[in-house]
């Protein structure tokens, strides 16, 4: 079975978020159980750098209006799996963040850039390499939102069967009307059953339209998306959907994020050598100024700082977590309001409150590690992976009930810790006093050795690998293709 990924971000070479881990290691996963899995992402200046060998698969004189384009086929360093890369000057090779300018504001011509992705990839799936076409073209987040659009209005009888999978819903690649002339779609696509969206295009919106399957992070997130509060207006397509939309929590990559083997801490440590735990903890307290102590229950926190991720109420709860003798170590950028205030907690909580702005992958591994709580407090959450990093490295979360945080995180109710399954620290209002109450608990579980080192090993215990995900996801695509076959 051949699979194409298509996705507008792919660690270790160019990643905002989860969606970068996931397009990485999903693929790898697949392939590791036979699947011919292929990725396709924008020829952005990291990744042309990382282009090993390459083939010129088609060219272009002018796409969407960038001017020269080609599609390459390559291995990428780093990426295990090979990988078609969009090498189209004029629409990416620009520095920084993929979506944004320098002055933080989007780029003007997100359309046409992924458009061009899109484009690309049903292109591929068309039989645009001869040597070879996927099953499956499964397409990820709004970026990608349109492929299923394009195979869909393609001429080809025997097209790829398509997937989308919504990482975030509240991403939707929302244009204006005018921009629907310049995608290249037919004018039948215009239309509520088709690209059309509250009178502009929504590129999740056509994704959702078109793909065969949906797929969602979580299943707690799957149920949430068809209600009007978390629909984000997207809510009644994806009820009328509904037989074809699932969730499938996402896995982590058990090589990149390993307490046994991972560079950026000072020594290894596993369950049952917890010393490099305590080595850690003083390390990343030395180095973002942290008074060194063992003691202090250390909170850390690695995200991007959005209203979603309810960062605006830890802010709020400050107060009350330096007052419990606690610590925050909190790496994170986005929000220029977030960026500020955490910055003045920094200052205000000399040795209690340390705050990097910016994006740092060797700090996140460091936080991870070193922390004894990871804290996710948010608003809407479709899967979350730090808090399953956390889990790995022993540090327990503490988070929302919300979304894929529901589902993956066992709360220290008393029965929960009895019994030896819980594994964090679960809140489930949005609200300051909901959030302070949850770490004032976790403080107080702190001080309780033994059982914040069986809560430790029931978190490292808990099996989040891809292997799992990797099957499901196997299961839809053979059951997608089985159903295609039996209606020819
Ligand atoms: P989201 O995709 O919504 O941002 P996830 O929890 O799924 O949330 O994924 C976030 C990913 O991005 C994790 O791998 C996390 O370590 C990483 N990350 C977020 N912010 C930073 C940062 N400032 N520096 C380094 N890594 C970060
Ligand atoms: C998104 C979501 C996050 C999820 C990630 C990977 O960015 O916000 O919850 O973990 O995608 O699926």
């Amino acid at each position: 079975m051949r699979v194409l990924h298509a996705a507008s971000e792919l660690y270790p070479l160019v990643k905002t978020g989860g969606l970068a881990d996931v397009a990485a290691a999903l693929p790898a996963a697949l392939a590791g159980n036979g699947i011919d899995a292929r990725v396709i992402l924008p020829g952005y200046p990291p990744v042309m750098a990382a282009l090993g060998e390459a083939e010129t698969i088609f060219a272009d004189a002018n796409l969407f209006g960038g001017g020269r384009a080609r599609l390459l086929r390559s291995r990428l360093d780093g990426v295990p799996v090979p990988a078609y890369v969009l090498d189209a000057p004029g629409h990416f090779d620009r520095p920084g963040n993929p979506y944004l300018r320098p002055d933080g504001k989007d780029w003007p011509d997100n359309h046409l850039r992924f458009a061009a992705l899109g484009w690309a990839a049903a292109r591929i799936g068309g039989g645009g390499d001869r040597d070879w076409r996927p099953d499956i073209v499964h397409a990820h987040d709004w970026q990608a939102g349109l492929a299923p659009a394009y195979l869909t209005h393609g001429e080809d009888e025997r097209r790829p069967r398509t997937v989308l999978t919504i990482h975030n819903l509240a991403y939707q690649g929302r244009f204006p009307p005018e921009s629907f002339a310049a995608l290249g779609l037919p004018s039948s696509a215009w239309s509520v059953e088709g690209v059309e969206f509250y009178g502009g295009v929504g590129f999740l919106k056509a994704g959702l339209w078109y793909a065969d399957r949906i797929t969602t992070v979580s299943r707690t997130y799957a149920k949430e998306i068809q209600t009007p509060e978390q629909g984000c207006g997207l809510d009644g397509l994806l009820r009328g959907r509904a037989g074809d939309l699932v969730g499938i929590v996402n896995g982590i990559d058990l090589d990149v994020w390993n307490p046994g083997a991972d560079p950026a801490l000072p020594e290894p440590f596993g369950i049952d050598h917890m010393s490099g735990k305590a080595a850690a903890k003083a390390d990343l307290q030395r180095r973002m100024g942290l008074r060194v102590d063992q003691d202090a229950p250390l909170f850390g926190v690695i995200s991007r700082l959005t209203w979603h991720k309810g960062l605006d109420l830890l802010l709020d709860a400050l107060p009350g977590l330096v007052g419990q003798g606690a610590q925050l170590a909190l790496l994170g950028s986005g929000d220029a309001e977030l960026e500020t205030g955490f910055a003045e907690a920094a200052r205000a909580y000399p040795g209690k409150v340390a705050v990097r702005i910016g994006y740092d992958e060797i700090l996140a591994h460091r936080i991870e590690g070193g922390s004894d709580i990871i804290m996710v407090p948010s608003r809407a959450e479709p899967c979350g992976l730090t808090q399953l990093y956390a889990l790995r490295y022993g540090s327990l979360p503490l988070v929302r009930g919300v979304g894929g945080l529901a589902d993956t995180i066992v709360n220290a109710e008393p029965e929960n810790v009895a019994a030896g399954t819980a594994t964090g620290f679960v809140f489930r209002e949005a609200t300051v006093e909901g959030l302070a109450g949850t770490i004032a608990w976790a403080c107080a579980l702190h001080r309780d050795h033994d059982v914040w080192q069986s809560m430790q090993r029931a978190a490292m215990e808990a099996d989040f690998g891809w292997a799992k995900a990797a099957r499901e996801y196997e299961a839809l695509y053979r059951d997608l293709i089985g159903r295609d076959l039996m209606e020819r």
